[in-house]
């Protein structure tokens, strides 16, 4: 059960980018299930329409999945129009189209290390940009940045996306300043190792996956559910007063650094 109102997005409407998949498939889930519409947003339409169709079942809330490539800006304004065109309002936009591997800064090709760099980074920014012009900056709203701890030290095999992050982070603080006079807050998610999830699949080795655990200080991996409920927060008034601000959700597991391979 949760600890918020059942209604308490209503009449909201959220743009998750990575909504399709894992950790944003779980925000989308539960901002629905606290009376949000959403638009989820990803490159493979297939996958959108099979997690949309799943999302109303689970919440009896409206889902439209709409294929765009957030490095693509023309493909993002198509999408928000789309979701301006059935919904009519855009409050809610997270942020969660993300690429990863595992590879040593001296064998990433350029392209690769721009790859993650474009996804991340200018895909947050082309989002933001984006949504600010066509609904945020007449009606105010939220935007949640998805970004990670990689970066607060340096995290080995992880140079490309540690630089992506590092940058939405500087991101969420530039526009929560310029943009919080027109009543649009911005702030970030930094989760540690989630399991379920492809990063987690991507990243950890199943033979580090207990060595790691054994080294966060609560013991156990992040949940799907422990994001969307920290996400819902900040997205609801309860958090009125926070922008900015990114905030660690990683049950202690950068602090017992390092928790990846
Ligand atoms: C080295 C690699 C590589 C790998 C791709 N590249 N995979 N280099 N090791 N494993 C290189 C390619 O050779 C190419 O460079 C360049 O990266 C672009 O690859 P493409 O396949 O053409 O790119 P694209 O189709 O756009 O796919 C992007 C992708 C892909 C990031 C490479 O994996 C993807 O779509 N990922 C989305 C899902 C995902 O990554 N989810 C996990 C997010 S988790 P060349 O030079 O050959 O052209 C996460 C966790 C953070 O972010 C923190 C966890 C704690
Ligand atoms: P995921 O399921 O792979 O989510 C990434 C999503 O991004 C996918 O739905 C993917 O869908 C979409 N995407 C990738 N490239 C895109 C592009 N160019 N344009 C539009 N969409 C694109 O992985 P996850 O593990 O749940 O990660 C979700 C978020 O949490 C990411 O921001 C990640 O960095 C962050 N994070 C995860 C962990 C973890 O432990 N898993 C830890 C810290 C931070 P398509 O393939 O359909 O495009």
């Amino acid at each position: 059960m949760s600890i918020f109102r059942e209604d308490v997005l209503a009449g909201k409407v959220a743009f998750v980018t990575g909504g399709g998949s894992g950790i944003c498939k779980g925000i989308t889930r539960t901002l629905m299930a606290h009376g949000a519409d959403a638009v989820i947003v990803s490159r493979s339409q297939e996958k959108l329409d099979e997690a949309a169709a799943a999302l109303v079942a689970e919440t009896g809330r409206a889902c439209l999945g709409v294929a765009a490539d957030v490095r693509q800006p023309e493909t993002v304004e198509a999408a928000l129009d789309a979701a301006l065109e059935r919904f009519g309002r855009v409050d809610l936009v997270v942020n969660g189209a993300a690429g990863n591997f595992l590879c040593p800064a001296s064998q990433l090709s350029y392209n690769a290390f721009r790859t993650v760099m474009e996804i991340d980074t200018l895909g947050t920014y082309n989002v933001c940009r984006a949504a600010f012009d066509k609904a945020l900056k007449a009606s105010g709203g939220v935007i949640l940045n998805i970004s990670a701890t990689l970066h607060y030290g340096a995290t080995p095999l992880q140079a490309h996306p540690s630089a992506a992050k590092a940058a939405v982070d500087s991101l969420t603080r530039s526009l929560a300043l310029e943009w919080g006079p027109l009543g649009i807050r911005v702030v970030g998610i930094a989760p540690g190792p989630i399991d379920d999830t492809e990063g987690i699949a991507r990243l950890v080795p199943p033979d580090v996956r207990a060595k790691m655990i054994a080294a966060i200080p609560l013991k156990r991996m992040g949940t799907i559910q422990d994001i969307a409920d920290l996400s819902l927060f900040l997205c609801t008034d309860a958090a009125a007063l926070i922008t900015g601000w990114t905030v660690v959700a990683d049950g202690g597991a950068w602090l017992a650094a390092p928790a990846l391979p």
